[in-house]
């Protein structure tokens, strides 16, 4: 079978795509090299030493890590910082309460003395990146086993950023990129005192929520505005009330000209993780395999959660930004099915690889090394699908029941040395209390009802972990009545008795409890029949994988080959353009204010589309100011920038370098593009500048923060 789709796709009958122009994440310190000229033919006004250069500030100085996941970007001299308001939620969350929810109202420090402080919120700047692959892979690996060269690749990193930090407030960070092929070292500077400035209400950060989420078109100023204080020496320090905002080395100049189809543009930022150098069998394997399964369970989960918090409010406010969460993977990988199906990715590599292979077998040396790569990957992916569904099971499944998560985190606290409890007891006290503070055990009891009814419809009896099978048998057709029992026995519910189990040390009420029994079991299972299997199934397919990298690389000289994302800082560029998203139909490149107030639905149907009254007015008046284009407001646009998670809130910015618009989402037909990017489908979408500043000036009343900003008219 494999031979004969290899001969048809040896026949060209499906295009293959190389990387084009527009794909990729690009490094920045080797811009000069691989892609100055380009960016120069298609609009780029300024140079790649204007984006990354150690010895000047320059556009790189201005873009940071945001907390654990996202980007941001300065936008002032005063330290001002610019990200997504889904970045900068969970902060925002923190400061509100049933009488004074900001999440709710929106947020606006009315000078610098109202700016809010956030323990635990850190920015990072990338102070430099350097190669650094002669120091980190061993030069004599002969006779060794790819575990003991992986340890010397451990030592060697470790060795390297401990002797790098040394003497100085930095963090020294060695990264691998194409599979282990490359290292680079990163030198950031962490600031730790940052604070909240300012937010729009989440009805209009947030416009749109999950029913919008992933889709284009778009209607949300998903923004929220931060400052980086420092000592005032300028170093970074915890908060103090002596701190003062910091002397940006750079900002990014805004332009409020607007964007027209066919402008250049591109986005600076820390993309999370990316697969493009995939085989057809992890292709296939993702899209048939992981991807349904997963995407079974969420959806088995969230039916639960909606219903139960449709049910009462104090479960809807609980569960939001949980729910939230679980969505956003479920809904991309749902699209990511939807994107790799219909764009034939699968076949699209097949004829890659007999490409690919012919090519290779043009040259003795490169076929006698690396022929053996496609067929055993494809092996591989074959035997790992059955431990795929148990892994998922767990993961995805017995897992989340949240009950179970509480149990397990109990039971590490109880396994440690009386010293060490004693050392964690405020700690996990207070992870207690947290645990509680949003936790609904109805809910969660429905939820683990069909978790395992998932168990049963999706795993061969001969992979039921054996209480599963239990239970089925004492409760026939009956998880219902099986999850009912449970969370009535269960002691773990009681959040009272539990904190005086960690008082007393009380481990023996903890190992009586029934979901603690439930919870050891599952685990134990999982270890003994599927986490061990699975992980030496995935080691050997990483090994592959790093082969199959240094192949391709070796095989298609003439290409340039930008590494997969890693959370490390990138720049990819392309286009502001619409597209088609199917025949006959053409998504416009923007959105607009009145386009969103034909979306508001003032007694709510759908939460998602309320707006506040204010916004109403100034729709109404069409108080736009110097925002304005036309007798409109532009909300958001989209363009051909290759994008992923980590690049929310990262600043998209025109040929000249000025700010035009904030990077939030992208579109559903190209959710798959961590796999399979394609320019015809894939879109990121951003919040145009313009309307991010008319909510912050005219909606938000907060004008003199424009006042310190640099806009270019
Ligand atoms: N899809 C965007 C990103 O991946 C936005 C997520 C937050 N928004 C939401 N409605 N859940 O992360
Ligand atoms: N919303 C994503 C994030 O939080 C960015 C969108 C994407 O995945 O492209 O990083």
């Amino acid at each position: 079978m494999r031979l004969l789709r290899l001969f048809l796709f040896a026949l060209q009958l499906i295009p293959v795509r190389y990387a084009r122009a527009d794909e990729g994440m690009w490094l920045p310190v080797l811009l000069s090299v691989l892609n100055e000229a380009d960016m120069k033919a298609q609009g780029f006004k300024l140079s790649a030493a204007d984006i990354y250069n150690v010895n000047q500030a320059c556009i790189k100085d201005a873009v940071v890590i945001f907390g654990g996941g996202c980007t941001g970007e300065i936008i002032s001299a005063d330290g001002l910082l610019l990200t997504n308001h889904h970045c900068g939620f969970s902060t925002i969350q923190s400061h509100s309460s049933v009488s004074n929810d900001l999440t709710t109202l929106g947020y606006w420090a009315a000078n610098r003395a109202e700016e809010l402080v956030n323990p635990g919120l850190t920015v990072k700047f990338l102070v430099k990146m350097e190669d650094v692959t002669s120091l980190i892979v061993p030069a004599d690996t002969v006779g060794k086993t790819p575990e003991e060269i992986q340890a010397m690749i451990a030592a060697n990193s470790k060795a390297l950023e401990t002797q790098r930090m040394e003497g100085t407030h930095y963090l020294a960070d060695v990264e691998s990129f194409f599979y282990g092929n490359q290292y680079f070292l990163m030198i950031y500077e962490t600031y730790q005192d940052i604070r909240l400035v300012g937010a729009p209400p989440s009805s209009i950060g947030k416009f749109g929520g999950e029913t919008d989420n992933w889709v284009w078109p778009r209607h949300n100023a998903d923004f929220s505005l931060f400052r980086v204080y420092a000592a005032p020496d300028g170093k970074p320090a915890p908060y103090s009330a002596d701190n003062v905002p910091i002397k940006a080395k750079y900002h990014l100049p805004i332009s409020i000209k607007g964007v027209k189809e066919g402008d250049f543009t591109m986005v600076l930022g820390f993309p999370g993780s990316t697969q493009e150098y995939l085989s057809s069998s992890a292709v296939d394997w993702t899209l048939h395999v992981l991807d349904p399964v997963r995407v079974e369970l969420r959806d088995a989960r969230l039916a639960v959660m909606e219903r139960e918090m449709k049910k009462s409010d104090e479960v809807r406010i609980q569960y939001s930004a949980k729910y939230a969460t679980v969505s956003n993977a479920y809904k991309k990988w749902k699209g990511e099915i939807l994107g790799l199906t219909r764009d034939k990715a699968v076949d699209r590599k097949l004829a890659y690889e007999a490409v690919f292979t012919s090519k290779m077998n043009e040259n003795p040396a490169l076929q006698a090394q690396y022929e053996d790569i496609l067929p055993r990957l494809e092996l591989l992916y074959e035997e790992l699908t059955p431990l795929t569904l148990s892994q998922q099971l767990f993961i995805e499944g017995g897992y989340s029941i949240e009950l179970l998560q509480f149990a397990y985190r109990l039971s590490q606290y109880f396994s440690k040395s009386p010293a060490e409890m004693k050392q964690d007891q405020s700690k996990t006290l207070a992870y207690v209390s947290g645990f509680f503070k949003n936790y609904n055990a109805t809910l969660d009891q429905h939820l683990a009802a069909a978790i395992f009814e998932k168990y049963i419809q999706l795993l061969p009896e001969e992979n039921l972990p054996p209480v599963i099978d239990e239970i089925s048998e004492t409760y026939p057709d009956n998880f219902e009545g099986y999850a009912a029992n449970l969370f009535e026995g269960s002691q773990l519910t009681n959040p009272d008795l539990v904190k005086e189990w960690i008082e007393q040390g009380n481990v023996e009420a903890l190992r009586k409890d029934p979901a603690y029994q439930l919870m050891a079991a599952l685990f134990s299972h999982y270890f003994m029949a599927t986490a061990d299997g699975y992980n030496e199934k995935n080691a050997d397919i990483q090994g592959l994988q790093q082969r199959y990298m240094t192949a391709q690389q070796q095989v298609f000289t003439e290409r340039k080959f930008y590494p997969d994302a890693n959370f490390t800082m990138r720049l990819t560029y392309g286009k502001v353009e619409g597209f088609e998203p199917a025949d006959g139909v053409h998504y416009r490149y923007y959105t607009t204010l009145d386009g969103l107030a034909a979306k508001h639905q003032a007694e709510p149907e759908n939460e998602d589309f309320f707006y506040p009254g204010k916004l109403d007015t100034l729709i109404a008046t069409k108080n736009y100011g110097r925002y304005a284009q036309g007798s409109d407001l532009r909300t958001c646009f989209i363009a051909s920038n290759h994008t992923t998670g980590g690049n929310s809130g990262s600043p998209v910015m025109n040929a000249e370098g000025q700010l035009i618009g904030l990077n939030f989402d992208r579109n559903w037909e190209g959710t798959m593009s961590d796999i399979n990017y394609d320019r015809d489908l894939c879109r990121n979408i951003s919040v145009d500048i313009r309307y991010v500043l008319f909510v912050i000036d005219k909606y938000g009343g907060a004008g003199y923060l424009i006042d310190e900003m640099t806009l270019v008219e």
